[in-house]
């Protein structure tokens, strides 16, 4: 059995106690009572603190503040405080530091400062985690490990010797031989055939473009040069705490780690989300698809917002706050979405450092003279009122095929128009939010069984196998629509060849012959359903074999050529979306598609508000967030129940108030 959170719903955020005065932390624990903060994670940078030279530890000042919190009731997800490397370290070691592809070195003084192949950090992070896990281990107050912090988040990738080496090892554990390395890179092309591994290296900065299939594996090996190092805490760990649940936390659409690999090996998914709220609707689909990707990652298991700022962060040129009710209502579409805790980075705002203007539970004024410390008590009051929902789950019928490999491919240099995969999925994703359509996001060669819908956003990269299971899954009655430039090349990024896109012709009944990327502002037109919208970014040249044409171009060489077709195949129906279309266009589709495939909303509601359903055994919960400046006024139909954030029993219409949010416990 998996280790599991306590259940119910989690409200705390990062304590960095070491940042004060032991004289400050009783007033801590005083004003994390009052706001109804559960759980604080702790110790993320306290590496220098705690190993403040090689051979001396303190640990002290944290056995305090472990025994403080557990006497007030407050759980700890202890930190393993392997981010950030103490100065001794790396002045000692300098070959841990990490390089970049230009060859610079980064330096201490900030944080992150280690490269993830390196065996001298490995083996003092071991260390240290070793001597965590020993002296805490049977504490009251652990309820959790939060192991390193943020993985790769500023450092994407590592060229030090120790990176070099590593890359060459898995290169090895990968090919076994330098003929099948060749045949796989393509190194017939431009002189690049290797014949001694170490004539291999990252892919630096070179004259012209990199080798695609070598930058390809290095991105594969550097997720993997993360992951091993957190397998590594997580086994010492795992070995002297069985029934604690270990996380990371995660960073939601972050390309550099292939978090689905990662999925498995955390006990609960953690991430932490910072929309940047100058747009709010931006900011709230934002969130959204970040904890429909994050949720999707370990489906069955509620997971936890690790971080979210209570208003203004400090890394952006401009930091608007979070007006009045924005934080509140994020926190609730959070758990609107599966997640079982609502925590926030940081407990109390930074005096000195990098981070002191960003906002805090406690901010620097006093927090009874402060609007952000009574937004903080009034929600942990609320989420105590929730507590019934912890554990259920979110469940819905259509998936997003999304996999990192098919973004790292399709974002390479040197193809023949630029997509930006992960918006191009969000923007698909956005329509069927703003209908109340729930979406999960899968692998496209994972179990499929549980949906009506797949859609396929440019999935550029695709394997024979994942090819198969869309296929089947169209060919068994589900509905697919596959979008431009999915289906074009192998594992090794190399050509499916016999027409575009070859594994895919069979199910869409279509080939591609060529395709027209346009440059930013040119459009062409379609007509669609007797209707004409616009489109831009991408228009591909089709052949039917099979499907029927929905849209055809209305300007270029290829006017009157198909642009959006369906296809039945077996007992299901494939559509392929051969351009990008406007906002109408999209929407006239997409109405079609879900009407093919028999998915729709738990309810109607007005543009702006947010309808979500968690289920369990034991009960269902409808959600409804306001996130718009007007009252509205909901339909409930069959829905009917108890409002738990206001205790009332519902009647036929809800109304919410601007901003406002109902939590509904569904009568049986
Ligand atoms: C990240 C980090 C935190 C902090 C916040 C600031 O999420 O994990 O340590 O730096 O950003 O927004």
């Amino acid at each position: 059995m998996t280790p599991r959170l306590p259940p119910k719903l989690l409200y705390g955020g990062d304590y960095n106690p070491e940042q004060w005065p032991e004289s400050v932390w009783l007033e801590d624990v005083r004003l994390m009572r009052a706001a109804g903060v559960n759980i604080v994670s702790l110790g993320i940078f306290s590496w220098a603190r705690l190993q403040p030279s090689e051979k001396r530890f303190d640990f002290g000042w944290l056995d305090r503040v472990m025994d403080l919190l557990a006497k007030n009731g407050i759980s700890v997800c202890l930190a393993t405080a392997t981010a950030s490397p103490p100065p001794w370290l790396t002045r000692k070691y300098p070959g841990v530091l990490p390089v970049t592809a230009d060859g610079v070195t980064l330096q201490v003084g900030s944080r992150q400062q280690y490269s993830p192949s390196s065996p001298v950090y490995k083996k003092f992070a071991a260390a240290l985690v070793r001597k965590l896990a020993q002296r805490y281990r049977r504490h009251s107050a652990l309820a959790s490990w939060h192991i390193n912090n943020e993985y790769a988040c500023h450092l994407p990738e590592c060229h030090n010797a120790d990176s070099t080496r590593a890359f060459r090892a898995w290169l090895r554990a990968k090919y076994r031989t330098l003929a099948a390395l060749n045949d796989a890179w393509g190194t017939a092309f431009w002189s690049q055939a290797y014949g001694d591994w170490a004539e291999i290296f990252t892919p630096r900065r070179a004259p012209y473009h990199c080798n695609p299939t070598q930058c390809l594996d290095f991105k594969r090996f550097t997720s993997d040069a993360f992951l091993a190092l957190y397998r590594m805490e997580a086994a010492i760990l795992r070995a002297a705490t069985p029934a604690i649940p270990l996380t990371t936390n995660f960073m939601g659409f972050f390309k550099p780690l292939d978090y689905r690999a990662w999925a498995p090996e955390i006990d609960y998914v953690a991430w932490d989300s910072y929309p940047d709220p100058v747009d709010e609707a931006a900011a709230r689909h934002a969130g959204a698809v970040g904890h429909d990707l994050m949720r999707s990652l370990k489906p069955g298991r509620p997971f936890v917002l690790m971080e979210q700022a209570p208003s203004a962060v400090n890394w952006r040129s401009v930091n608007l706050p979070k007006r009045p009710g924005i934080m509140r209502l994020q926190s609730l579409q959070t758990v609107a979405r599966g997640g079982d805790g609502v925590m926030f980075f940081q407990w109390r705002a930074s005096k000195a450092g990098a981070e002191k203007f960003h906002s805090g539970l406690l901010p620097h004024v006093p927090p009874k003279q402060s609007r952000v410390f009574a937004e903080v008590t009034a929600l942990g009051a609320e989420l105590k009122k929730l507590t019934p929902v912890a554990g259920s789950l979110v469940r819905n019928r259509v998936a997003i095929a999304f996999d990192w490999h098919a973004w790292w491919a399709v974002e390479l240099e040197s193809k023949p128009g630029r997509i930006d995969y992960a918006a191009w999925a969000q923007s698909l994703h956005r329509w069927f939010y703003q209908k109340n359509i729930g979406v999960d996001f899968v692998h496209p060669g994972a179990e499929l069984a549980g949906y009506d819908l797949v859609v396929a956003p440019a999935l550029y990269l695709l394997t024979k196998q994942a090819a198969a299971n869309l296929t089947a899954f169209t060919a068994r009655g589900g509905t697919l629509l596959a979008t431009y430039f999915s289906g074009i090349v192998d594992e090794h990024e190399h050509i499916v060849l016999g027409g575009y896109p070859a594994l895919l012709r069979q199910a869409l009944g279509l080939w591609v012959e060529e395709w027209a990327p346009y440059p930013d502002g040119r459009t062409n037109g379609v007509r669609l359903g007797g209707r004409k919208f616009t489109c831009d970014h991408w228009c591909d040249l089709l052949h039917l074999e099979g499907a029927k044409p929905l849209a055809t171009y209305t300007g270029d060489f290829f006017a009157g050529r198909p642009a959006v077709t369906r296809h039945r195949h077996g007992r299901g129906t494939a559509y392929y979306l051969g351009t990008r279309l406007d906002a109408a266009g999209l929407d006239a589709l997409l109405l079609r598609v879900t009407k093919t495939a028999g998915v729709k909303a738990p309810l109607r509601a007005p543009a702006g508000v947010e309808i979500t359903r968690r289920d369990a055994k034991r009960g269902q919960f409808l959600f409804a967030l306001n996130h718009t400046g007007r009252p509205a006024r909901i339909s409930l139909g069959k829905y009917r129940g108890t409002n738990l954030l206001t205790g009332r029993s519902t009647a036929r219409t809800l109304t919410l108030a601007p901003l406002d949010a109902a939590v509904i416990q569904l009568k049986r």
